[in-house]
């Protein structure tokens, strides 16, 4: 499977000031596709940097999420980190070798909420 990605439309400051070649680099694995982002900085933005245009979809009629506040409220940018569901993209730093699983991660995180739900003895 091929993430869905374009060009780079999303760029930090920083590399507006500095040599971007110089930038530490790590490798990342999204949804099986081998990738190097620059290091240091959160998954969401690397993985923007590294032009990733759908993080999940909506549940409803497929739309695409995307990081919209880029400071751990919306849960616009949910996957799954390390075989983790639910991460919050924005809020996890990078890392060499992690594993980042996009597809379905909304939907595993709704699940595990309703698994949660259900072992605490809540019925809808
Ligand atoms: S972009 Fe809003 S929680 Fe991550």
């Amino acid at each position: 499977m091929s993430i869905d990605s374009g060009g780079a439309w999303f760029t930090s400051l920083e590399n507006h000031a500095t040599d971007r070649s110089a930038q530490e680099r790590v490798s990342i694995v999204v949804d099986g596709q081998l990738l190097s982002v620059p290091a240091e900085v959160s998954v969401a933005a690397s993985l923007m940097m590294a032009g990733v245009r759908r993080f999940s979809e909506r549940p409803v009629h497929g739309g695409a999420r995307v990081p919209y506040c880029m400071m751990g409220v919306c849960f616009e940018c949910v996957v799954d980190i390390d075989d983790l569901p639910g991460c919050r993209a924005c809020m996890t730093k990078v890392h060499s070798g992690m594993r980042i699983g996009m597809r379905g991660a909304m939907s595993r995180l709704l699940s595990a909420d309703d698994d949660a739900h259900e072992e605490a003895g809540h019925h809808d």
